[in-house]
């Protein structure tokens, strides 16, 4: 059986305390309303804490409740989502808005939603009502994996080790936990094992070889920047000939991306002119 789990109170107790030290208050771990929760997990699938911060904090002041998000404009959520990026996000969470009066409880029917896949839905329901539900992001498959196996963990794998290890009545508080010793000490490339509250049980030690840095293909990031480019034209501009924005955008895949943009909702041509939905 694993290391840890040969003595996984002790483990869960220290990790927890640890926590109540230096856990990270952030806002929406001061609510257990499923929409706020939805809206940062959401934010934060794609986007560094730093960033969602303050796109957090406007977003809810614009759209506070799910019925004020189902009443709007999907260009209004578009504008209100800003820079953050990666807007099909911003889509979904419309759908799900119009799809729904209020969020379920059951992970396995949040999960059914536009956008919401099985981590999402874990996540909402684990920290809106405490469900013991096992999941892992990136951050929890490193710290798990680091600790039981030695390296990290696929996502499949650490939420086996999950399920065996969480603090089942305390499962909110414990998966935040793992997130932020993941994020300030379980870090990717130099740990800090002097201060890690689980260095006695972790197989790794620190011993985890730092994983090269990933790249994203030129190809897809720069197909990114355009579509970025576009859709803050839009936003800044308001509706604008098709020609207009191509010339701002000023890239051969413009017209492509474009084209790509319409057919997944995110702006509409009429008559010549481009503009949000
Ligand atoms: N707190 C709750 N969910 C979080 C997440 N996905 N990342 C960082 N902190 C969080």
């Amino acid at each position: 059986m694993y290391n840890a789990a040969a003595r996984p109170q002790g483990a869960r107790a220290r990790l927890l305390r640890w926590y109540a030290r230096h856990g990270r208050d952030l806002p929406w771990r001061r609510t257990r309303e499923p929409y706020r929760v939805l809206v940062s997990e959401v934010m934060l699938q794609q986007t560094p804490v730093a960033r969602v911060l303050p796109a957090y904090e406007r977003f809810l002041g614009r759209f506070p409740t799910l019925a004020a998000l189902r009443r709007a404009r999907l260009g209004d959520v578009l504008v209100a989502w800003g820079g953050l990026g990666y807007p099909r996000r911003a889509r979904d969470l419309h759908r799900v808005a119009r799809s729904v009066r209020s969020l379920p409880r059951d992970p396995a029917a949040l999960d059914l939603l536009p956008g919401i896949g099985r981590y999402t839905a874990s996540a909402v329901a684990c920290f809106t009502w405490g469900a013991p539900v096992a999941f892992a992001d990136t951050n929890i498959r490193r710290v798990l994996g680091r600790v039981v196996l030695g390296r990290t963990a696929t996502e499949r794998e650490a939420i086996a080790i999950d399920a065996d290890l969480m603090a089942r009545r305390r499962a909110d508080t414990w998966h935040h936990a793992l997130m932020d010793l993941g994020a300030t000490i379980c870090v990717s490339r130099a740990p800090r094992c002097d201060r890690c509250p689980l260095f006695d049980p972790c197989v790794a030690k620190g011993r985890d070889a730092a994983p090269a840095v990933r790249r994203q293909a030129a190809f897809a990031t720069s197909d990114r920047r355009v579509r970025g480019a576009i859709m803050r034209t839009l936003r800044e501009r308001g509706p604008l000939a098709v020609d207009q924005l191509l010339a701002r955008v000023a890239d051969a895949r413009a017209p492509r991306l474009l084209e790509a943009l319409r057919s997944e909702g995110l702006l509409v041509v009429r008559r010549g002119r481009a503009a949000l939905p």
